[in-house]
């Protein structure tokens, strides 16, 4: 049993126990007497404040803070100002091996001492949260050594927040930013979030929605200025910088001019003031996010315009004050005819952008989806990756689960954004991985990154879902550094939230690891995606979205099913990709089993690689599926009494619902194919 008693999760994976192994006191002691301090920032005293409340937490104990470290064992936090410091310590090129975000934690003075040191401040408060993690995962500290830099230079987080408090596609309660129309009263929540981010890496957020109305608007207007900028100290103070998503209409809305033509002398005018307002607010503002032309938001196309144009009229507003655009790539016809064939959604991002490339800004990023839909629990990498040379590119992957169980089901996204980063674009032959692509190396791209639309609310436990907190510290862990593999960020967080418990850590672990095949198990099959109820997309249901204008077909008949995207017979979305890829989808031979419908209308009794047909697969999926998910909850109710009571019933409740939720999944999906096909299962299992 470890010590985890009445916790509400609140304070995440920051939970820094007590520890009680008495070697490992031992050892620990013999580091952090004291900590010395001799330089003062704003960000260097978050990092002080971190580094004591970890460490006096975690060896039970007051620890003090000094400039002067003499007699003592101590931990040292230094910038490059005093570099000098380390001289005879480490090496003389230490600054030019980190970056302005890395650091060095080093075991110095005959294992009684430790220094963080960093280019900047920043480095230094990631290098803290890297120290408190080796505690929390009882790691020796003894001839220590670590040198990290973070690979992406973004490292973004994106709040669909609206200012009456409710959140677009949240999970997690209300907005932890937002009340009744303007910001809430007690920022104490947020500074607890900055937290949470800094932990993790993260460098940058928006906090209101992409889908910007009304009220939200008036963000970037001297109503809402203020508050803005007091959320930006707030985040500052830990690293993140603040971005806005801004209405690309905003000149019509709040500057009365009655266009928003890119190319208008007014308008390009009425920006660029109103940049020097929000930067007089907020000096170091990072920039906005804009979703335009897409979804009924407005955008250049009104005025005959395109999106380099819509971008760059606003990139150069904020080109003076070292702002960036992040233009979101989401952009598809959305009133589509279910009749009409030629059209495919997936198809969209690509033809809009790919042709404009080389006539972005410098200070403009394209934002784009993982995938060339939305964020199913399965679908082709988006083909825009790798295909834009000469304009920046930014990845956006979704960490709320909209379409992956909506933090009421278990589905740990980290493996799945694994296989993305990795995927091999041959952009510039093998090896143009994804994450080659969006890390700025391979195109030597000016701004580059990652970006995610988070799964955090008012909830006690920020996340509704206790373990889906995993998807929010794994994505931070994720981006900072791409190579870290599924297995070691799982370790780090159960160890950090549940303690280090040998069976919790193994069971929680296996749990996590196998819960997005569980999930693509009794959900959506072979890459179809969709079948779920439209709207609030919670649920199955399988014509949900067949009939509709959104391009989320699956065209099941009583012969076959799956969306014909190849350049033969279909589409011709498998064309956007660069050759190898290209031909790998295309051919069925070739095309690999999870991806099948996604890229191919296949007859039910198509056999796959797997020596089954379609139609059997569906129905032993669906049954593995829902045995699975029985599965995680027994393995959980294991844990009883190794787990504080508080989280343990919570989580419990969670795994009930979703064991009973998949078996809703099954019926119906198992059902609607058995009738549309007329093929019985072959093991003769219960089909409605
Ligand atoms: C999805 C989601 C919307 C969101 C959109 C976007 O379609 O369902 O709520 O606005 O993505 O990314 O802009």
């Amino acid at each position: 049993m470890n010590d985890l008693k009445g916790n509400t999760g609140y304070e995440g994976w920051l939970r820094y126990s007590k520890l009680t192994n008495s070697e490992l006191r031992k050892e620990y002691h013999s580091f952090f007497e004291k900590i010395v301090v001799t330089e003062t920032t704003e960000v260097l005293t978050s990092a002080k404040d971190e580094l004591l409340n970890g460490l006096s937490s975690i060896l039970d104990t007051s620890l003090e803070v000094t400039n002067i470290p003499e007699g003592h064992s101590y931990v040292q936090l230094i910038t490059k100002s005093n570099v000098d410091l380390l001289s005879g310590i480490v090496s003389n090129n230490l600054p030019s091996q980190l970056n302005d975000e890395g650091y060095l934690i080093k075991a110095i003075n005959d294992n009684n001492a430790l220094v963080i040191y960093g280019n900047t401040d920043k480095g230094v408060l990631y290098g803290v949260f890297h120290l408190l993690r080796l505690l929390q995962t009882k790691t020796s500290l003894i001839n220590l050594e670590v040198i990290e830099n973070p690979k992406n230079q973004l490292r973004m987080l994106n709040h669909w927040d609206n200012m009456d408090g409710s959140i677009e596609r949240g999970y997690a309660g209300k907005s932890i930013f937002f009340e009744d129309n303007r910001f809430v009263e007690d920022f104490s929540r947020i500074k607890d979030y900055a937290r949470l981010l800094a932990s993790i890496g993260i460098n940058g957020t928006t906090i209101n929605n992409v889908n910007v109305h009304e009220v939200e608007t008036y963000l970037i207007t001297p109503k809402f200025l203020p508050d803005v900028a007091r959320v930006a100290d707030i985040f500052r103070a830990y690293g993140v910088k603040l971005f806005l998503s801004v209405n690309y209409a905003s000149t019509i809305q709040l500057g009365g001019l009655g266009t928003a033509d890119p190319l208008d002398v007014n308008v390009r005018n009425w920006w660029k003031e109103k940049a020097k307002e929000v930067y007089s607010y907020i000096p170091d503002f990072g920039g906005v996010v804009v979703k335009a032309d897409s979804e009924h938001r407005p955008g250049p196309f009104t005025y005959g315009r395109n999106h380099a144009d819509g971008s760059n009229m606003l990139a150069e507003a904020l080109e003076p004050f070292g702002g960036i655009v992040l233009w979101r790539c989401f952009v598809y016809n959305c009133l589509q005819n279910w009749r009409d064939r030629s059209i495919d959604r997936a198809r969209a991002a690509y033809d809009h952008f790919k042709p404009l490339d080389g006539q972005f800004k410098e200070n403009v990023l394209l934002q784009i989806k993982n995938g060339p839909m939305d964020f199913q629990v399965r679908e082709g990498v988006s083909p825009l990756f790798g295909a834009m040379p000469n304009t920046n590119q930014i990845l956006e992957f979704q960490v709320t689960q909209e379409y992956t169980g909506q933090q009421r089901h278990l589905c740990y996204l980290i493996p799945q954004w694994k296989e993305i980063l990795d995927f091999d674009t041959y952009a510039k032959g093998e090896g143009s991985t994804v994450k080659s692509v969006v890390d700025g190396s391979m195109y030597q791209y000016k701004y580059s990154g990652i970006t995610a639309v988070v799964n955090v609310g008012n909830d006690e436990n920020w996340t509704g879902h206790t373990l889906a907190q995993a998807n929010l510290y794994g994505y931070g862990r994720l981006i900072w550094n791409p190579e870290l593999s599924s297995e070691e960020i799982t370790d780090e967080w159960v160890k950090a939230t549940f303690g280090t418990d040998p069976n919790v850590i193994e069971t929680v672990s296996e749990m996590l690891l196998s819960s997005w095949g569980i999930y693509e198990n009794y959900t959506s099959p072979l890459g179809v995606g969709w079948m779920v109820n439209p709207n609030h997309h919670y649920g199955p249901n399988v014509d949900g979205y067949e009939y509709d204008r959104w391009g989320t077909y699956h065209f099941a008949d009583c012969k076959g099913i799956g969306v014909d995207r190849t350049v033969a017979t279909g589409t011709g979305f498998t064309g956007q990709y660069f050759e190898e890829n290209a031909s790998l989808y295309e051919s069925l031979e070739t095309c690999p089993d999870e991806l099948l419908l996604f890229f191919h209308h296949v007859p039910y009794t198509h056999e796959l690689k797997s020596g089954i047909t379609v139609i059997q697969h569906i129905y032993n999926t669906h049954f593995e599926g829902v045995e699975q998910a029985e599965e995680l909850k027994n393995r959980w109710l294991a844990l009883e009494g190794k787990i504080d009571d508080a989280r343990f019933k919570h989580v419990l409740a969670r795994q009930e619902e979703q064991a009973e939720h998949s078996q809703e999944w099954r019926d119906i999906i198992n059902t609607y194919f058995y009738r549309k096909s007329g093929i019985a299962d072959e093991k003769n299992r219960k089909i409605y």
